[in-house]
Parts: structure tokens; sequence; C-alpha cells
């Protein structure tokens, strides 16, 4: 059976580990080549090699998105190796616990836990998308898939300077969609909610996951492999009219009223 991304570059940022490594597996399954680019490059160089152990095609590169030369460096081997990118999926946030415990109530947010979240998250999608998309541009076709996250559509009272980087993402989302649509570039974000990471686990207590879990309308929390499918159906051609969408996946989490969690635990 045909693969679905046969002979096509995938650049998967921040793929070190987690949500990334579950990407860059599964668009290399489906026959991409997989550059694996993260400031984490022992994890990146980990999930490079178990990719090619699967029979896959996939090479490892360092990438710092607070400078744009690495940027620029990551995008030229890559156009060096592979002679082409066709899909760039902007994975990297700025997730540090120390960032993410940081980023907390307004009146003592530091300025610098605001920057970092800016440039990484929003400032290092932009940086990707603006060395890719030339060669994009030569292939006459590309697709960008930005990570947002559910917290960029809905308030929360964690993480306002997380939240307000990814709304930025979900406009910058819409912006590099209607730039390039006409050179058949397509650009789509996903809003995953909460996806059970060593990280996401770390930062939650029992308690907390519970009451997520209560409010998704599915019977589960997320998985890494259910934000990957997503992302293999925006990098295929089976989503070859979509674009400038902010997909939601998040088990309905975001979707329906906020008592709806409550009635169904009284219902039973
Ligand atoms: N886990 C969740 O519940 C959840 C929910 C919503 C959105 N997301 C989003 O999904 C994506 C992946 O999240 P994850 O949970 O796998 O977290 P993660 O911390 O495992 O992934 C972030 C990756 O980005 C890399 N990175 C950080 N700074 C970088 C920099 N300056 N340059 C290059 N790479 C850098 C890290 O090394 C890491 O590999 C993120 O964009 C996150 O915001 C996650």
């Amino acid at each position: 059976m045909t693969k679905k991304l046969e002979g096509r570059v995938a650049i998967v940022t921040g793929s070190g580990a987690n949500i990334g490594e579950a990407c860059a597996k599964a668009l290399a399954s489906e026959g991409a080549q997989v550059v694996l680019a993260d400031i984490n490059i022992d994890g990146a160089k980990r999930v490079a090699q178990e990719i090619r152990d699967a029979g896959g095609e996939a090479f490892a590169h360092p990438l710092n998105l607070l400078e744009e030369d690495s940027v620029r460096t990551l995008v030229a081997a890559v156009l060096e190796r592979y002679g082409r990118i066709d899909i760039l999926h902007n994975n990297a946030a700025d997730t540090r616990s120390a960032q993410m415990a940081a980023d907390g109530p307004i009146q003592q947010l530091e300025t610098a836990v605001w920057d970092s979240a800016f440039a990484v998250n929003t400032r290092g999608t932009m940086l990707m998308t603006k060395h890719c998309v030339a060669a994009m541009i030569e292939a006459g076709r590309g697709s960008i898939i930005n990570m947002s996250s559910g917290v960029s559509i809905l308030g929360d009272v964690f993480n306002p300077a997380y939240s307000a980087s990814k709304s930025a993402v979900n406009a910058l989302t819409r912006n590099t969609a209607a730039q390039f649509g006409k050179r058949n570039i397509r650009c789509n974000a996903i809003l995953p909610g909460l996806i059970l990471t060593p990280l996401s686990r770390s930062m939650m207590g029992a308690e907390q996951l519970a009451l997520l879990e209560k409010h998704t309308l599915l019977p589960r929390l997320g998985a890494p492999d259910d934000i990957a499918k997503a992302v293999v159906f925006l990098a295929s051609d089976d989503s070859s009219f979509v674009t400038g969408q902010l997909i939601s996946v998040d088990g309905g989490i975001t979707t329906h009223q906020p008592y709806v969690g409550e009635v169904l635990a009284q219902l039973g």
C-alpha cells in the first residue's frame, strides 16, 4: 500500500520527546523523511535513531529557536541533504518547568517570563515559517502545522504568557494561510487539550487530572498519538482543501457549556 507521505520532507521542531516525538514517528511511518530539530539534541538523536531502526528515514539537527541564525543553519542543512521541504510542524514551545511555574499571577509576572514564551512559541514559529516557505513556494506546495493550545481560545487562571503566545500563534496561522494559499501552501493550527506526558503529569496532581477528565466529553484524557494522527492528516493530501483552521484535538473539552461536566456527574 502506498504511504501517504512518501517522498515528502518534514521538519518537526521540539521532537526530542513527548508530543513532537510521536508526531515525528507518525510522519516517518507514513513515508516522510523527517528532520528532528530540537535544542534537546540528545533527545532528537535518540528519536531519529529509533525511526531509522524501524526502517524510516530521519536525521537530527540542533535548533535554538531564540536565534535566527540557528533557524537559517537548520534550513540550509535540510535543503542540502534533501533538496526540499514539504511539511513544517512547528511543535516546540518553552515548556520548561521553571518557565511554566513562573508564568503565574499577572501582578507578579516577570517580563522575562512573558518574553520567553513569545520568543520561543510565537517568534520561533514565525522564524521557521519565514525560512522554510521559499522552498515550499519553489515546490509548488507545502503544509505548515502550528502547535497551539486550548488555552489560546478559552480563559484559564494559569500561564497567561503561554496562553497569549499561543493566541498569537493562532493569528499567525491564519495570516500565513492567507499570505501563501495561492501558492498552494496550507497552514493550520492544532489546539490540544491536556495531553498526558511526563511534564503535564508532573504539573498536575491526581485531583486536577480528574477534574479535567470530568469536563472532557470523551472518557479519557489525550495521548501524544492523538495529536500525531491529526498532524499526519494535516500534512497529507487528505486535508488538501483545509487551510487557516484552528483544529481542537481535545476530547471535546472546549465545545460545551461550562456546567456539562457537573450535569453528567449528577446523572451518573
Ligand atoms: N502536553 C500538553 O498537554 C499540551 C497541551 C496543549 C499544547 N501543547 C503543546 O504541544 C507542544 C509539545 O508539548 P509537549 O507537551 O510535548 O512538551 P515538551 O516540553 O516535551 O516539548 C517542547 C519541545 O520544545 C523544545 N524546545 C524548547 N525550547 C526550544 C528552543 N528554544 N529551540 C528549539 N526547541 C526548543 C524542547 O526541547 C522540547 O523538546 C508544545 O507546543 C505545547 O505547547 C501541549
